[in-house]
């Protein structure tokens, strides 16, 4: 049998770190993906990827870790899916990816969501996404060390063409929002800045919020189950209780929450003006308060404030590096991205990547 994988990467609008957090976010698969071909075969296992890598195994033997960091995502798929069922034939998959590594558009778990759903064909797994899901966010937990969220993979799994999500990943409520960006589109800027402290950053955010619900619950006797659903009452009751640093990180979350929310109604409405200025605010928010922005991610938020041809601008994913998306006027495009690429390279030293995300549906099995 041969199944070919498109499985895409994804932006998020709005509602960043809030996803572990039980609360909303608002994300869209783009038209950019990793593609996954996969076929039986009786010999060895044989993975290979245009970025040249390659590896040779033998799904029956047991594998710990490996040392190269991307044999982990398909030996933690291998070994997820033995939990499921026992054996798990051999197979060749060729994989040719157009989605950039680091810029935070998701492309581990579009790999991670990918090889699950290839594998698991091949060997008659029936696995609906929530099963997906839950199975690639272990392989990301326990072998690639992020303690991420279920957004990318929520968003990978279900999206649909031109419409955003708003997603409670607290009990997985959704809405699908129709995006009309009239004469507007999502521009990603990629640092093209891989901060190796990232996943330890990363990591501690998830603890912070854990303790500052700990602190939360201790001080106003209850039993909230997650920080989304603390009002800002009971956060700032906790004020003196909480270190700043974790008050700050409780008041980002309530914060980028109402403005997820919000503006899910204002893109409903198309009022892309208001949208706008929810990502600038959502950008200070993670810059000051939940402290996961850097220098370069800054710049090019700011860079864009003095233009009226751009509506709003923000830093998206983890942080420390990755993409800004930014809404911008079509026809002002070409001539910003010419402006922004000179004054990166002049400040940074760096070249600047460049997107056009468009909103598309999500996974597609080709077989
Ligand atoms: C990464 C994680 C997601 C989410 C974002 C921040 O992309 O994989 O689960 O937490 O960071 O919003």
């Amino acid at each position: 049998m041969k199944v070919f994988i498109k499985s895409p990467g994804r932006v998020n609008l709005i509602g960043e770190h809030t996803d572990y957090n039980g609360g909303y976010v608002l994300p869209c698969a783009i038209n950019l993906s990793v593609n996954l071909y996969f076929e039986n075969c009786s010999e060895k296992s044989n993975v290979t990827s245009d970025l040249g890598y390659s590896m040779i195994f033998n799904t029956s033997e047991k594998y710990q870790k490996s040392q190269k960091h991307w044999e982990n995502y398909v030996l933690g798929v291998v070994n997820e899916l033995k939990h499921i069922k026992k054996t798990i034939n051999n197979f060749k998959c060729n994989i040719t990816s157009s989605l950039p590594s680091g810029a935070g558009i998701s492309s581990s778990s579009a790999l991670v969501c990918g090889l699950i759903k290839g594998i698991s064909i091949l060997n008659n797994i029936e696995l609906d996404n929530s099963e997906i899901i839950s199975l690639s966010r272990n392989v990301e937990h326990k072998y690639i060390g992020v303690l991420g969220g279920i957004m990318d993979q929520y968003t990978i799994l279900n999206a649909k063409k031109n419409k955003a999500i708003l997603l409670n990943c607290d009990n997985l409520e959704r809405k699908f929002i129709k995006l009309n960006l009239k004469d507007y589109e999502l521009l990603l800027l990629d640092t093209n800045i891989k901060h190796n402290l990232a996943n330890t950053e990363y990591n501690s955010r998830v603890d912070e919020c854990k303790q500052a619900l700990e602190i939360i619950n201790k001080v106003v006797d209850a039993n909230y189950s997650n920080l989304s659903k603390v009002s800002i009452d009971d956060i700032t009751k906790s004020k003196n209780a909480l270190k700043n640093k974790i008050y700050r990180r409780a008041l980002f979350v309530f914060k980028e929450n109402e403005r997820t929310i919000k503006s899910a109604e204002h893109l409903e409405k198309n009022n892309l003006n208001q949208f706008g200025r929810l990502m600038y605010e959502s950008h200070n928010g993670l810059k000051n308060n939940y402290e996961v922005s850097c220098k370069e991610l800054d710049f090019l938020v700011e860079y864009t404030k003095q233009y009226d041809s751009i509506l709003g601008a923000r830093m998206m994913g983890g942080g420390f590096g990755g993409c800004t998306i930014n809404l911008i006027n079509k026809k002002f495009t070409k001539k910003f991205i010419r402006l922004i690429k000179k004054q990166y390279k002049l400040n940074y030293k760096l070249d600047l990547g460049v997107i056009i995300a468009k909103p598309q549906k999500g996974l597609e099995i080709i077989k």
